[in-house]
């Protein structure tokens, strides 16, 4: 039966609706949260040698290649949205090896071996990716013995989607963030984009909330150890009040975990 023009068609949940605006957003070399912020803090806790292998889950169009590359190790990223994965595959070269995959299925791919890598990075992407448990199984699988993990993402206790934001104490003349609820996991549909210009499915991606002691067991039960953790302030713009830089230097923007498996 022929579509009705005017049906309202239900919005995708792959990335791939989105690739043009996220790609619109962060290109393939990253936004500037994460080219000042984000890279450097996961580069840090990873701190690869020479010759390592490094796949990154959840690699959107690898905007960590450069960096990981640039340290002497070699690239893999894996993605399940073809076109994020098309458009890294064009940018980077050859040198970044960049497939199409699922991350809760790494072992289903067979450009994978088991205990192939000496490290596996989620850049911003831990939050997007479902369900956690079967994600980090799947991550430990493509591990080798004593490989470290490490997840870079938006704090998970001060930046809960629709449940956090910053407020205004008059009183003190300072700023505050107000969180509504944290403990309760959450699964939250984005913004939709892709609706307006109407050539494209319409996209609505999820992001997952989980409080901290969720990541905490998760890795635990996958066989990791955490050796590290981070918490990084956004940087100021210059445009803010003193009141917005001390809210934004106490408060922090990112998280990174450091793991390794034992
Ligand atoms: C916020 S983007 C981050 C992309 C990239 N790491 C970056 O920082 O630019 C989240 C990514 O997770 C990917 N993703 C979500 N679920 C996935 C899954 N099950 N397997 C592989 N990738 C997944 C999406 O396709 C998307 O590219």
């Amino acid at each position: 039966m022929a579509r009705k023009t005017n049906q309202r068609r239900a919005p995708s949940k792959s990335w791939d609706a989105v690739a043009g605006w996220y790609l619109g957003w962060a290109g393939a070399e990253g936004s500037r949260h994460h080219r000042e912020l984000a890279i450097p803090a996961l580069m840090a806790l990873l701190a690869p040698e020479k010759g390592e292998r490094v796949l990154d889950i959840g690699c959107g169009a690898g905007a960590l290649a450069p960096a990981v590359m640039a340290a002497g190790a070699h690239y893999t990223g894996i993605d399940k949205s073809p076109r994020l994965v098309a458009h890294g595959r064009k940018h980077h070269g050859g040198d970044a090896r960049l497939l199409v995959g699922d991350a809760t299925r790494l072992s289903a791919l067979a450009a994978l071996a088991p205990g192939g890598f000496d490290a596996a990075t989620f850049l911003l992407s831990i939050q997007d990716i479902d369900p956690l448990d079967v994600t980090l199984r799947s991550a430990a699988w493509a591990l080798r013995p004593g490989g470290r993990l490490v997840m870079l993402m938006t704090h998970p206790c001060f930046r809960i989607p629709r449940q956090s934001g910053w407020g205004w104490d008059d009183g003190r003349s300072l700023q505050y963030r107000r969180i509504d609820s944290y403990l309760t996991p959450l699964d939250v549909p984005m913004q939709e984009y892709g609706r307006k210009n109407g050539k494209e499915k319409p996209g609505v991606t999820r992001s997952y909330h989980r409080p901290l002691e969720t990541y905490v067991a998760a890795l635990a039960a996958s066989g990791f150890v955490i050796d590290a953790l981070q918490e990084i302030p956004a940087g100021n713009t210059g445009e803010e009040g003193r009141a917005q830089r001390r809210a934004r230097r106490e408060i922090p923007l990112f998280l990174g975990i450091g793991a390794w498996q034992s």
